[in-house]
């Protein structure tokens, strides 16, 4: 079994200060980051190990000024290329040369529809008029284009609006991204989490949107972990289907695993990413179903969910071996709700900033 997709993390530097960042609480450094040799050998072992899409990732991509020498050694070496990215450092320009270079496909995020609430909340002025320059100059190009709605308390009465946001701008798809509680997100927790009522009057508008747009555009959705029953396949199956290399070489099993106390990661300075990928510790830990316990070990569902996300289970219970709490045979289940029930909103805490930020309002 090999990985079909790769996430490179080519930087963790970002000019945005989104609250709900999943990148780790301590950021790689600049010194520590891989230069472009290295970053094309890793391409062209994955494309030989049979991986078929690299998500070119950070902090922002467009950080590294090698990024399109990178896009061009990850096409040459046959991968399907899709850059995520938050829009800024990328603009017309570099955009045609990327392409030119053998960039397939698009990611970008937004935070709303209005531009000041947007601005807020990645606490960058100007962003949500680049991101929308750079949407309209992907598709303007003839390019594939996804959009990222990032989706919490304080835009998610605004679905349909940024669902028609993505449908305008020519997005292919657009993520409905409810935010995932790891890293910095993790610390933010309580300001970013919706309230059950407006999970509820998500999921029936998610029902009319997808009514409305079917066969315009393909809507991703599923209910956030802790409202949701039944847990998801995290990273589709520890250690089945993608990895992740960090800025430094660092090869993950997802990208939040080192949170996880006790795994020995290998690095692509020193091994080859096959190997990494066939005999790291990390990769074998929670590979497969022998290492689940109770209630996981004798359920029927326990290789269509994997036991769910290991670094969530880890956050709410402690171990992070425990079923994903998400899973409503967990034990932590009851735990699990009754902290989004009383996140109360508050402020944001941004990266870098000794002081917390009034989270926006509708
Ligand atoms: Fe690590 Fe889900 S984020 S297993």
């Amino acid at each position: 079994m090999n990985p079909l997709g790769m996430l490179a993390e080519l930087t963790h530097r970002c000019p945005l200060g989104c609250p709900y960042c999943s990148n780790p609480l301590a950021l790689e450094d600049r010194a520590d980051e891989m230069d472009t040799a290295t970053w094309v050998r890793v391409f062209q072992q994955a494309a030989d190990m049979g991986v078929l899409q690299v998500h070119l990732s950070g902090g922002e991509p467009a950080s590294r000024r090698d990024l399109i020498e990178l896009t061009r050694a990850a096409s040459e070496a046959g991968l399907y290329t899709n850059l995520i990215t938050s829009a800024i450092g990328i603009d017309s320009d570099r955009l045609q040369r990327l392409k030119a270079a053998g960039l397939d496909h698009v990611q970008v995020s937004i935070q709303d529809t209005d531009p000041a609430l947007s601005d807020h909340i990645a606490d960058y002025n100007g962003a949500h008029a680049r991101k929308l320059a750079l949407a309209e100059a992907v598709t303007g190009l003839g390019m594939a284009l996804t959009v990222n709605a990032v989706i919490h308390r304080a835009n998610i009465a605004n679905l349909s609006g940024m669902v028609a946001l993505a449908a305008s701008l020519g997005a292919g798809r657009v993520e409905v991204a409810h935010v995932q509680y790891y890293g910095w997100a993790l610390r933010n927790r309580d300001a970013l989490m919706p309230t059950r009522e407006q999970i509820d009057q998500a999921m029936q508008e998610m029902d009319a949107l997808q009514a409305r747009y079917a066969g315009r555009l393909v809507i991703d959705s599923v209910i956030p972990d802790y409202y949701a029953r039944r847990p998801k396949p995290c990273m589709g199956g520890w250690g089945q289907k993608s990895l992740n290399v960090t800025p430094s070489g660092v090869v993950l099993p997802c990208h939040a695993a080192a949170t996880i106390p006790g795994l020995t990661f290998w690095s692509v300075r020193e091994r080859s990413l096959a190997d990494i990928w066939a005999n790291s510790p990390a990769f074998e830990a929670f590979r497969g179903t022998a290492w689940m316990k109770e209630p996981c070990q004798s359920c029927s569902l326990q290789t269509a969910c994997f036991g769910g996300c290991r670094c969530q289970a880890l956050a709410i219970t402690g171990d992070a071996a425990a079923a994903d709490p998400s899973c409503e045979l967990s034990p932590y289940h009851g735990h699990m709700q009754e902290l989004a029930q009383q996140a109360s909103g508050g402020a944001y805490a941004y990266r870098g900033r000794k002081e917390s930020t009034a989270a926006p309002a509708r």
